[in-house]
């Protein structure tokens, strides 16, 4: 019997209206715009307001994936956010996201995969939905990287930024429908990448708060050849588990982290760099909402068309990866 599709019936997006530009950086710490945009592409990112959160970005974006799916948000059955900047630590920043909706009947988590976040969550989306209690999910990733930014290392500041992505994904849907994901990580990279305090092993403290141990620290060298072997290999791993091969692909949508890193994949995966949907140079990397909001502005701008194989590729702290291959 045919399983029944799992489909993208709506698609949103948000980014804050404050524009970081490399010329702003330049007085911040010692860059400069041709260093950044040589190594990472990157021009600009957006700034969250104050008052601003993972929640209420999610909340704009999530509005806009609904009234493009045309499903009601009393009519979703589970809100997945996929965050490593929440609220708060408790409640989850999906339960805060399921009362701005005002819907009061979905299971609502969150799951933390840094920038896999958004092809993590699609993954046990698509599989709650298929069996068989729910027909509507809201998949929404949304960051506010800033929040844990060190504006004075100079390593990691010029490249992220805050925004947020959302999918509605609906059980009978034609549109977007999900082929298959892989997802996958290597915990031992872990250090590679991480906020060491603000968990249980390094609780806040003064003394913790003036090392600066809040904020995210990466090897960044080491990083990018893992992403590059990572992507490739989920890219490829989820074409195989679908009898495609990178020759069908329509669309190459990365994270975007770096400009260097997405062509570097392209390349390995014999995609030209024509069909690579990249939008780095002006978010920076937003972490899991790269991906989604990549989606959304493709959706909006009527680059998809009928039919188009789309393959989403992620990687990120943990180390995480993951892939995801859409029929549109
Ligand atoms: N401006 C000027 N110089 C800089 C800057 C800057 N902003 N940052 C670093 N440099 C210097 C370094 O100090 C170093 O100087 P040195 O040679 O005198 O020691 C030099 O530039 C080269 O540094 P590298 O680290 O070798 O630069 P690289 O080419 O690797 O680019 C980058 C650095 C952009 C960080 C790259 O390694 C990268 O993109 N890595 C992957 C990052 C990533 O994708 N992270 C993933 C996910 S993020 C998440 O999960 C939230």
């Amino acid at each position: 019997m045919a399983l029944e599709k799992i489909g993208i019936s709506g698609t949103g997006f948000y980014v804050p209206e404050k524009v970081l530009t490399n010329a702003d950086l330049e007085k911040m710490v010692d860059t400069s715009d041709e260093w950044i945009l040589s190594r990472t592409g990157i021009r600009e990112r957006r700034i969250i307001a104050p008052g601003e959160t993972a929640s209420s970005m999610a909340a704009i974006a999530s509005r806009q994936a609904l009234e493009s799916a045309g499903v009601a948000p009393e009519e979703l059955d589970l809100i997945i956010v996929g965050t490593i900047t929440p609220d708060s630590p408790l409640p989850s920043t999906a339960c805060l996201l399921q009362a701005r909706l005002g819907n009061t009947t979905a299971a609502c988590f969150d799951i933390s995969a840094a920038c896999c976040g958004f092809i993590y969550a699609l993954e046990l989306g698509q599989k709650l939905l298929r069996g068989g209690r729910y027909r509507h999910a809201l998949i929404v990733t949304s960051e506010t990287l800033s929040t844990i930014t060190d504006w004075e290392d100079r390593d990691t500041c010029v490249l992220f930024g805050d925004g947020a992505g959302v999918a509605v994904l609906s059980k009978g849907c034609d549109q977007g429908e999900i082929l298959d994901c892989y997802i996958g990580a290597d915990g031992k990279h872990s250090s590679l990448l991480e906020i060491e305090a603000g968990g249980s092993a390094c609780p806040i403290t003064h003394e913790v708060l003036d090392q600066r141990k809040q904020y995210v620290r990466m090897e960044g060298n080491k990083v990018f050849k893992l992403a590059v072997a990572s992507m490739v290999s989920s890219a490829q791993r989820v074409l195989k588990q679908t009898g495609l091969t990178s020759e069908d692909v329509t669309w190459l949508l990365p994270h975007q982290a770096n400009l260097r890193i997405m062509k570097a994949v392209a390349k390995r995966l014999k995609i030209p760099v024509e069909q690579v949907y990249i939008n780095v140079d002006r978010y920076g990397n937003m972490s899991g909402a790269t991906v989604p909001i990549g989606l959304a502005e493709m959706d909006n701008n009527g680059i998809l068309k009928k039919g188009d194989l789309v393959l989403m590729v992620a990687f990120g702290g943990g180390l995480t990866w993951g892939a995801s291959l859409v029929r549109w």
